[in-house]
């Protein structure tokens, strides 16, 4: 049986100037917000911008030894994966991210709509 390929919608968000390495930043995307971060090794990432906690914008949090903290009440997130790290039963929603010639896009997968997790404290 083959695998389903999702086609992608692409949205230019910004230029690698716009973003340099270590710093993230928050940007709207057809009206949802979205994180962006840039890892070591010129890696783009992009999650849900609203901590999956309460409604709370995760750009206005710390990164740190790419560990992503939120303001509110201090969750933690491993940015290259989006996985929990405190409490560690909650994943960022991860979009698909592509770069050509320095524009950073970001992809919704065609037919998904829901683009956003939420988790409770344990
Ligand atoms: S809103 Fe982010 S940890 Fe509570």
């Amino acid at each position: 049986m083959m695998n389903e390929v999702k086609a992608i919608r692409w949205f230019p968000v910004l230029t690698l100037d716009d973003l340099w390495e270590g710093e993230m930043i928050d940007v709207d995307v057809e009206g949802e917000k979205v994180l962006l971060i840039h890892l070591a090794g010129e890696k783009i990432v992009a999650y849900q911008g609203i901590c999956p906690h309460q409604e709370i914008l995760l750009a206005d949090g710390e990164l740190k030894d790419d560990i992503l903290t939120c303001t509110a009440h201090r969750w933690q997130f491993d940015a290259g994966t989006g996985e929990g790290v405190n409490p560690k039963n909650c994943q960022l929603y991860r979009y698909e991210v592509k770069v050509e010639d320095e524009q950073v896009f970001v992809g919704f997968p065609e037919g998904e709509t829901r683009r956003y997790n939420r988790c409770t404290a344990q």
